[in-house]
């Protein structure tokens, strides 16, 4: 792993009354919205500063500033400023908290979980807790690999998220693949974009593609087989996987025989290895059995799947580390 990654300081859940769920007879007006998380925001504006000087050579994003005004007052002391009239419209009942306030419970709430996650703890609500959707607005996501044209790469159609066209770069630099397993070629762009990637940054890897119609492209770094997901065990046999280096990054994206394919990697899969899932809010019936049968097996990596707010990513919780 690279050693690039800004530290999540690692704290203990604050033993305060959570007002998500307000004790019997207790008036939930008696404390100001949000009052609970002014020890989790203090520690975590230190972080914030510390980060921003540390790893960022003292520049601030935009979420940066956003945090920190957010923060500044929500660690304010006193219940003359409560934290919800700072943040929006004061909310002394849950139900009518200010969105920016819930937004910020949400994101000390994650922050709290750490990078690696079960997956089953990931998708299974917990009681009170609202589902964990993307933090994108549905229309921005439509909108996220192309408005009318697809997004592009060497002049390809390219069909990639914003989103995920900036972590797939970030991802590959950390883990630095020897083997990228792509299923689900389409025009060949993402293939060659990885292998340029690769090559860009110098890694010795290479990049396998698997479709069922053999895109027209190549790349010295790429090569495309025909095949189909359905049949598996033909395209990729166990023993020509043998010989291909770890780690490996596996980007399923053919959306067919999912959990056929991802049980024929399985047994290959390494320490450390990493497993795209694209699209994947149409396969968690596929997940949930495969990780019913490999319990322990993979974590949902959040510093992908989360990096541009929660599930901002087609890999809907399913960026995932073989551990
Ligand atoms: C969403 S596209 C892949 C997009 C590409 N990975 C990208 O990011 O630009 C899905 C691809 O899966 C391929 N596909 C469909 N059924 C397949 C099968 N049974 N086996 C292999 N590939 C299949 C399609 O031909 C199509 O090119």
């Amino acid at each position: 792993m690279a050693a690039d990654l800004p530290k999540r300081p690692r704290r203990k859940r604050p033993k305060t009354s959570s007002p998500r769920a307000p004790r019997p007879g207790t008036p939930a007006e008696a404390k100001p919205a949000g009052a609970d998380l002014r020890p989790r925001a203090a520690e975590l504006l230190q972080a914030l500063d510390r980060k921003i000087e540390d790893d960022q050579g003292g520049v601030p994003t935009f979420f940066d500033n956003h945090l920190k005004r957010v923060l500044t007052h929500a660690v304010r002391p006193g219940p003359e400023v409560p934290i919800g009239l700072v943040l929006g419209p004061q909310a002394p009942r849950r139900e009518a908290a200010a969105p920016e306030l819930e937004r910020l419970r949400g994101f000390l709430d994650r922050f709290d979980e750490g990078r690696f996650i079960d997956y089953r703890i990931r998708r299974v609500e917990k009681p009170g807790q609202k589902p964990r959707r993307s933090e994108i607005d549905p229309h921005d996501m439509t909108l996220s690999q192309g408005a009318w044209e697809s997004l592009r790469w060497r002049g390809l159609p390219l069909f990639k998220t914003v989103y995920d066209f900036a972590i797939y770069p970030m991802l590959i630099w950390e883990l630095q693949p020897k083997t990228i397993i792509e299923l689900g070629s389409g025009s060949g762009a993402s293939a060659l974009w990885m292998g340029d990637l690769l090559q860009a940054f110098k890694l010795p890897g290479k990049v396998v593609s698997i479709d069922i119609k053999r895109p027209k492209a190549s790349h010295p770094r790429v090569r495309f087989l025909r095949g189909d997901c359905e049949r598996i065990a033909e395209v990729l046999p166990v023993m020509e996987m043998i010989g291909l280096g770890h780690p490996w990054l596996v980007v399923e994206d053919a959306h067919v025989n999912v959990l056929g394919v991802l049980r024929h990697l399985h047994p290959q899969l390494r320490h450390g290895d990493y497993l795209v899932v694209e699209d994947s809010s149409i396969k968690s019936q596929a997940l949930a059995r495969f990780f019913a049968e490999t319990p322990g097996a993979y974590k949902v990596d959040t510093r992908y799947t989360d990096f541009f707010g929660q599930n901002a990513t087609a890999s809907f919780d399913s960026i995932f580390r073989r551990v």
